[in-house]
Order: structure tokens, then sequence, then C-alpha cells
């Protein structure tokens, strides 16, 4: 054995573990990106879709994960080697994609610290002109140094700078920190945003189920959005549970942490839709939403400018336990696999993503690469930052999650999986042939739909 695999880490806590994994799963994927998809895609009826696909298909990949993680303690690609050497690039192609997302989930994520500061200090410059405020940092002025550079880095310094301390000095101790913060936050602000006058609308859209709303790209929609939100597709819950103890119920973790993250998911649509009827602002739900329309929205209620930045600190907090955990996934690999030391991994890899992730932020409105592609070829160049979304979400997670269910389901096999999850390899109510079901058949089959769909839609 390696010297880096005795000195692995390990969680000192069930509670602590739990709370990793939701910092890992609760980040700008619920609250950024889940109250737009909910709103567009028919309110209440999404949110009955989204329930479903978390629960037949999100449970069954994070069980499979979970299970990989803790058998083989290892990361996703020293995990699959180790059962059968031949499926390893699942794990690899799983670190790749973690790393994508990475490059623009830190650029958001230092948005969020320049909108903190910006709450602080100028909130009347936001409210000025919300959208040319957001716009100006993104570079529609010039270059966007605060949020292409300045702000990413000091999010990606802090997220390296957790990392590098280890399992349960960094990142357990942050989770149990932040993750009861994050939900009493939540919860303020949900009742918050409820109780404003007009909001009742709002509550009933996302209250109403519509079946006439329902198509088959609800339930697309749905279940990307459902992998993105849980981490899964990417290995990260494989590292995570590699550091999880024997003893361990994973059918109990997989269960709390699904419904802790969709009930975050869910607070965060009734927060958001509730406040954005009640001001009547429109909800022109792209990624600027929760800076350029949100400002708005704090604009013009009482108390905004500090229900504003309790917002963007909620997000900060999200944000930062989910990117860790995403840089965690690649440095252990990297550890684990390379032999590289720990600390120096962590550098290298944050400068790679660093440099690669300024062009998300310069693709937004700095670099018209759509424009001038355009005009060149005649084809419709997608914008770069709109790619790196198209290709991580909707094929390569999908990817990812569809191989770690045929793995476990067909390569490993469902029995020793199961063996695994408890330590009676017994599931509560006999669900053990329904999961052993999903893993091998639902799950495989309705991911394809996503990759297919994806493939055949492409960006529109
Ligand atoms: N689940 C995170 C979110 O909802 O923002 C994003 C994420 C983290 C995706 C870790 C994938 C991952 F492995």
């Amino acid at each position: 054995m390696s010297a880096s695999l005795e000195n692995r880490g390990q969680f000192g806590s069930k509670l602590g573990f739990i709370l990793s994994a939701a910092g890992s799963a609760v980040g700008l994927g619920n609250i950024w990106k889940f109250p737009g998809k909910a709103y567009n895609n028919g309110g209440g009826s999404f949110l009955v879709i989204y329930i479903l696909m978390v629960a037949l298909i999100g449970t069954t990949v994070m069980l499979a994960e979970f299970t990989l993680g803790r058998k083989t303690q290892k990361n996703a690609v020293g995990a699959l080697r180790e059962l059968n050497a031949k499926y390893s690039w699942v794990g690899g192609l799983g670190i790749l994609t973690g790393f994508i997302i990475l490059c623009y989930y830190c650029q958001v994520g230092g948005w969020t610290i320049k909108y903190i500061i910006a709450y602080l200090t100028e909130s009347t410059t936001v409210y000025a002109d919300p959208t040319a405020y957001f716009l100006n940092m993104l570079g529609v002025n010039g270059f966007p140094l605060e949020g292409a550079i300045i702000y990413p880095l000091i999010f990606l310094g802090l997220t390296s700078f957790i990392i590098s301390r280890g399992v349960a000095e960094g990142i357990e101790k942050l989770s149990k920190f932040l993750m009861p913060l994050l939900f009493i936050l939540l919860l303020g602000l949900m009742i918050r945003a409820c109780t404003l006058p007009g909001a009742g609308e709002g509550v009933a859209y996302m209250l109403h189920f519509d079946p006439s709303t329902i198509n088959g790209n609800s339930f697309l929609v749905a279940l990307g959005q459902a992998f993105f939100s849980l981490s899964l597709g990417m290995g990260v819950m494989i590292t995570y549970a590699s550091y999880l103890s024997k003893d361990d119920n994973l059918v109990t973790n997989t269960g709390v942490v699904c419904v802790l993250d969709t009930c975050v998911a869910l607070f965060a649509g009734f927060m958001i839709i509730p406040a954005v009827f009640a001001t009547g602002i429109d909800p022109g739900m792209g990624g600027g939403f929760a800076f350029a329309t949100l400002a708005g929205v704090f604009m013009s209620i009482p108390g905004g400018t500090i229900f504003g930045l309790l917002f963007y600190a909620l997000l900060f907090f999200a944000a930062i336990t989910s990117s860790i955990s995403i840089l965690e996934g690649t440095v252990a690999f990297l550890v684990e696999e390379k032999g590289m030391e720990r600390k120096k991994t962590v550098v290298y890899v944050s400068v790679v993503l660093f440099i690669i992730g300024i062009f998300y932020t310069l693709s937004q409105a700095y670099l018209p690469i759509k424009g001038v592609w355009w005009s060149l070829s005649g084809i419709e160049f997608p914008i770069f930052g709109d790619f790196m979304e198209y290709l991580t979400d909707r094929l390569l997670l999908p990817f990812g999650a569809f191989f770690t269910t045929v793995f476990v389901g067909w390569i490993w096999g469902t029995d020793n999986a199961i063996k695994e999850a408890t330590s009676d390899g017994k599931f509560k109510f006999g669900l053990a042939p329904l999961w052993a079901f999903l893993v091998k058949f639902a799950a495989p089959v309705a991911i394809l739909c996503i990759i297919v769909a994806g493939l055949l839609l492409g960006m529109s």
C-alpha cells in the first residue's frame, strides 16, 4: 500500500459525513439553477416530476456510488480499477467531468463574493440598474477583472485552502458549521418571501399540478437537474464514501442526503418564485437570474438589502461546500493514483482550472465569440460557457451515471453492492430487490434517454 493510501483521511462522525455529502449536493444547482427550471417547466408539475426522478433514479445512483466508494476505500478511478480494471476509465470520465464543472463553478462562486461585498458597500449602485451592474461584472464595458479574475480567484483560493487541510479538519469541520447555518438562512428567507404582499400567486403556481404542462422534455430536464443537484455521475460520492467507516448504513445515508438536497431545492423555489411574483419582475431565467433579476427583486421589497445580503451569503456557503467536493474528487485521484503530494496537487489543479474558467466568464459578454465565429463560418457556434454547461449537464454527468449503474448492476453485481450497503445485507421494508431492479434496468434506460435526447436536441 502506498504511503498516501495509508494516510487516507476519514470522516470523524456519521453526522460529519452526512453534512459533507449534503454540502456537496446542496449548491448552486439548488439555488441558482433549480428555481428557474421549475418556473419554466410548469411550477408545481415540475416539482412532482423532479421529486419522482430523485426518488427513483437519484437515490438509486447515489447508493450505487456510495457502495463503490466504501467497499474499495478509494477514489473514483481506483475504486473501479479494484473491482474490475477494465472499467477504471468510467472513474476517469467522472473526474474529467468534475474538472470541467469546477472551471465554471468557481467563476459563479466568485460572483457570489462580489455580490456579498456589493450589498455591504454599494447596494445603491447595484439598485441603480441591476442588469447593467451584472453585465458590467461580466465585461460588457471592458475586461471583467473582478468577475473573471479577482473574485473567482478568492473563491478558488478558499476552496483550495479547505481541501489542503484534508477530510476531517477541512471538509467535515466546515460542513458541520455551514450546513445548519444554510438551512436556517434559507428557511428565514423563504418565510420572508412567501409573506410578501402578492406572493400568494407565486406559491399557488408552485403548488399547482397541471398535467397538460408535462411533456418528455420535463422529464429530461428534471433528471439532468437531479444528477447535477445530487452530485452524481462524476465519482464525487464514490470519493466521499471512501472516507466512511464500515459500520455506517449507506441506505440511510442515501435517504438523508437526497431528502436534504431536495428540501433545499424546494425551499429555494418557494423563496424565489413567490418573491418574483410579488414584485412583478420579469423572471428572465438565464444564468444571470440569481444576480440581475433577484437584485431587482431585493430592491423593491422592504428590508431588501438585508434580504439580498443573506441570500448571497447563502449562495456562497452552498457553492463552497460543493466546490470543495468536486476538487476533492480530482485531488484524491491524483494523490492516490499518480502518487502526487496533496498540497502541490491542489495548487496545480487549481491553477489550470482557474485559467480555463476565466473563459467562461469572458464568453458571457466580453469575448463576442458567437458573433465573430458566426459571421466567419455561417454556423452558429455556442457561447463557450453555455457549451460547457451543456457538455457536463446533458452529456457527461448522465454518461457517468449510466456507466456507474451498468457497472454496479451488471459487472460488480447487485448482490455484492447490497452486502456492502448495510451491515446485515438487508434493506428496510425489503427494498433490496427493488433497488436491484432500478439499478440494473430502470436507471440505465432512463439515463440513456437523456443522453440520446441531449445529443438529438443539441443545446436547444
Ligand atoms: N451538486 C452541486 C450543486 O447542486 O450545485 C454541484 C455538483 C457538486 C455537481 C459535485 C457534481 C458534483 F460532483
